[in-house]
């Protein structure tokens, strides 16, 4: 739409200085250091959307970070959605690989580096100014609500409450999220699913305390090489997982659908080179795309214990340590698969050691379905602004409330991310393509506008 265009065009600087500000809070859930900084950031996305347009938005304290919420609502008969997104950010560590201040966004190659400039405050802010665009056209076929969390990158772990306390407040026609990628602007995507989560943290103890390594060293059990080898033997030479039971409730895609997921561009050389290694990894018998997508896999993400300070110390520790997550698909059960792992190390803990597995947080996988309206609406909202069909994709990464929602709410959810696997996002120089973000904006109304159409 022209005036949709217009507007966008005139304005587009001003949007981009103020995601810019945005930006420049740092807004890191898992530290409670930041905590003033959350309530500030909470603060200033009430008043970008009052801003926008909104009529009434309202910041819902939780037992941890608080919840924003804000609808626009032009008549009770229309349809609504939901739009979901998250306004905290993973904690940039470690600050000596960024090339500019993780919260001084800094635009180099037509590309915003920060923080959150992708993961999610940038996408979040591509609905914002896409209100502020319907509304000042005077084209807003539908109300919108919107419910931008601050603990999204702690595993939600107040959504839950709020969302069942509140069902009236979010009741909506479908739940519209941009907290994901697509595969370039050239080849627009959209997620028909993303996996599920299962976190634990397992803590080896050895002997009770820390042990001179040459005194000891050779009678006693190390815990970290226990643990390692606890955790070298989860895998199988093909890379199969070896948990009795992990695989149990995986639905297998059918030769059709891993047919049509051959379909998206993908190329092996330069995926490599983008990730500077030499070799893909992976379970035998699946493509790189279906490693990230369909198939469960489990991870480590953090292993410490005994002196890694500077220089040398000869120790023989008493405690190992390691956080280990898999991600889930269809139909597995994050409840089950944590007690599954929670279980099994201890299984496999000799008796040189003692082994406390615990469990973080997790979510289930959820799959879109590509014959609901809203998915149909975001298709052609797709079409409409890249002038071409989307390809359906299965995200690799975790959104846990997707399933929540449609428990809770009985409402579809829509992926509809404009970010780039190559976002570096959790990682250091953080980014998201001005040309997106300005893509996300122009697509936002249409979705609006075609769902609100839809029989
Ligand atoms: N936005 C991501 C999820 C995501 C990223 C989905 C890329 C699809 C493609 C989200 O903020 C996130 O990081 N989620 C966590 C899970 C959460 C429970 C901490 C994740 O996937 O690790
Ligand atoms: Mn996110
Ligand atoms: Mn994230």
């Amino acid at each position: 739409m022209d005036v949709w265009k217009d507007y966008q065009e005139k304005n587009k600087d001003r949007f981009l200085n103020e995601l810019l500000e945005l930006l420049r809070i740092p807004s890191v859930s898992a530290k409670s250091e930041h905590k003033p900084d959350m309530a500030r950031c909470a603060e200033a996305v009430k008043q970008r959307l009052l801003d926008a347009g909104a009529d009434k938005v309202e910041i819902y304290p939780t037992d941890g970070h608080p919840i924003v919420y804000g609808e626009k609502i032009i008549d009770a008969a229309k349809p609504t959605v939901l739009v979901y997104g998250h306004y905290d950010v993973q904690p940039a560590e470690p600050l000596e690989l960024w090339n500019s201040g993780p919260f001084d966004p800094v635009i180099k190659d037509g590309k915003i580096f920060a923080r959150g400039s992708c993961d999610d405050k940038g996408q979040v802010y591509m609905h914002v100014k896409a209100l502020e665009t319907m509304v000042q056209t005077n084209t807003l076929t539908n109300n919108i609500k919107f419910c931008i969390e601050g603990e999204e990158e702690v595993g939600s772990p107040n959504l839950g409450k709020f969302v069942s306390a509140h069902k009236d407040l979010l009741k909506a026609d479908c739940v519209l999220i941009s907290d994901s990628a697509m595969i370039s602007l050239e080849t627009p995507s959209l997620d028909v699913g993303l996996r599920g989560l299962s976190y634990i943290e397992v803590e080896v103890t050895g002997p009770n305390r820390d042990l001179h390594s040459g005194v000891y060293g050779g009678a006693v059990a190390n815990p970290i090489t226990i643990l390692a080898k606890m955790i070298a033997s989860l895998h199988d030479k093909d890379n199969h997982i070896k948990i009795p039971g992990f695989y149990d409730d995986v639905i297998e895609a059918t030769d059709e659908e891993r047919k049509l997921m051959a379909k998206a561009p993908f190329s092996k050389s330069e995926y490599k080179k983008d990730l500077g290694v030499k070799k893909l990894w992976g379970e035998k018998g699946y493509s790189t795309n279906e490693r990230t997508g369909i198939r469960p896999t489990l991870e480590l993400n953090g292993i410490w214990g005994g002196y890694t300070g500077e220089g040398a110390k000869t120790v023989l520790p008493s405690k190992a340590f390691a956080k280990i997550s898999a991600r889930l698909v269809p139909d597995q059960s994050s409840e089950k698969i944590s007690k599954l792992l929670i279980d099994h190390l201890h299984k496999i803990a000799p008796d040189y050691v003692t082994v406390k597995a615990t469990l973080h947080h997790g979510g289930e996988p959820y799959v879109t379905p590509m014959n609901s309206k809203a998915y149909k609406a975001a298709a052609k909202a797709i079409e409409a602004t890249f002038k071409k069909a989307p390809i359906p994709v299965r995200g690799g990464g975790s959104i846990p409330i997707c399933s929540l929602f449609e428990k809770e709410l009985g409402t579809k959810v829509v992926l509809m991310g404009f970010g780039l696997d190559s976002d570096n996002l959790h990682s250091p120089n953080e980014k998201f393509d001005i040309a997106n973000f300005y893509k996300g904006i122009e697509t936002i109304p249409y979705f609006h506008k075609f769902f609100a159409e839809m029989k």
